[in-house]
């Protein structure tokens, strides 16, 4: 397909997926030293959904994709990629992505890779979507942010484990008709990897490979200095918003709907203030699902959507922060 620099690229639907099993605060409190009190005051997060044995990653996934595709009324067969963007698939090898097309029937014409971007990850997904798309190579992509977060806890790590859930979120990213007002109109991904140790998974990668010592230290889970990313979370979060309200001309008073990365209430509060967004144009999540990573951001736009707050015309902002350090913005008309 030839390029055509005057093709334009449109989320054309959303799609969420998350396992039916719900933890609550109170349900933690039994087997880890921590209180609903605590959790609430300093996360905002009142429960979390968590994979039961047997549901994996792509599950949720395939879910949210198939989602998408019945809100856009199109079938698997319509798809040209699936982007998977994820910190914990199922297996390291294949991608997350590879085992949604199995499970959502799409054909060897689609491709089906995945990202890593940490939190990040979606809007990243969504840059690669809108190139693609606006490159005339692609004309259906999925973008499936996907987490089993709860598999890679270390359920002994109070500083942690409270604070992240299971969950999906899908969008189909189609061409904009001429005429069409929905516009995909910027994506901006930024990274510092001189910080990658305050967020990661030390063990278990190729640097150290699983063995008795990675599983005594518990190295093959999740570890952050959560005051250090706090910190990075709210200034970079706040500049890449800025960055792009100042490239389009807009003030955080042209925006409709704001949608922050779900990791904390009170670094979404921060991020808010600092753009002088009012709260009651701030889209949130994060009390029902905690942090589900790459999957925040796609599922509160998608019940934000269905529920109608978020109306056909909206434009929406959005923005994301984690490991790597990795963040990114994004500016769309819903
Ligand atoms: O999505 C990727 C990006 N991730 C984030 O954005 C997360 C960023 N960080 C945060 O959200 C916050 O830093 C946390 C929620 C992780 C922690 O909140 P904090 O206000 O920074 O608490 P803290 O780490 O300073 O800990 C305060 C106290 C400590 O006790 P002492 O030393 O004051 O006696 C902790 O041991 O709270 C204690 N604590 C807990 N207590 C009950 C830590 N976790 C818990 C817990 N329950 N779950």
């Amino acid at each position: 397909m030839k390029s055509n620099t005057t093709i334009r690229a449109k989320i054309s639907a959303l799609g969420s997926g998350f396992p039916d099993n719900i933890v609550t605060n109170k349900d933690l409190e039994k087997f880890v030293d921590t209180s609903d009190q605590w959790i609430s005051e300093r996360t905002g997060i009142r429960e979390r959904r968590r994979l039961l044995d047997g549901e994996n990653n792509s599950d949720i996934g395939a879910k949210a994709a198939l989602a998408a595709l019945e809100s856009a009324g199109k079938t698997a067969a319509d798809i040209d990629l699936i982007i998977g963007c994820t910190n914990t698939p199922d297996r390291w090898m294949p991608s997350m992505a590879a085992m949604v097309q199995a499970k959502i029937g799409a054909t060897e014409k689609c491709a089906a890779y995945d990202i890593v971007t940490a939190c990040a990850g979606w809007l990243a997904g969504m840059q690669i979507a809108n190139a693609f798309i606006r490159s005339g190579q692609y004309e259906n992509i999925l973008v499936v942010g996907s987490e089993a977060l709860t598999r890679f806890v270390n359920w002994k790590d109070r500083g942690t484990c409270v604070l992240f859930g299971d969950g999906a979120g899908a969008a189909l990213v189609t061409r904009a008709s001429a005429n069409e007002k929905s516009e995909i109109i910027d994506m901006r991904v930024r990274s510092d990897g001189r910080y990658g140790d305050i967020l990661d998974m030390p063990g278990a990668g190729s640097r150290m490979p699983t063995s008795q010592t990675v599983i005594d230290g518990g190295l093959q889970y999740i570890h952050m200095n959560g005051q250090e990313i706090f910190k990075h979370a709210v200034r970079n979060m706040t500049s890449i918003c800025e960055e792009i309200l100042e490239a389009h001309r807009l003030t955080i008073n042209d925006i409709d709907w704001f949608i922050p990365h779900q990791a904390n209430i009170r670094i979404i509060d921060a991020v808010g203030k600092k753009l002088g967004a009012p709260t009651e144009k701030v889209a949130l999540n994060v009390h029902k699902y905690g942090n589900t990573s790459t999957a925040t951001i796609p599922t509160c736009f998608d019940e934000y959507a269905e529920t109608g707050k978020i109306k056909r015309g909206d434009l929406v902002l959005m923005t994301s922060f984690g490991g790597g350090l990795t963040w990114a913005g994004g500016l769309v008309r819903w």
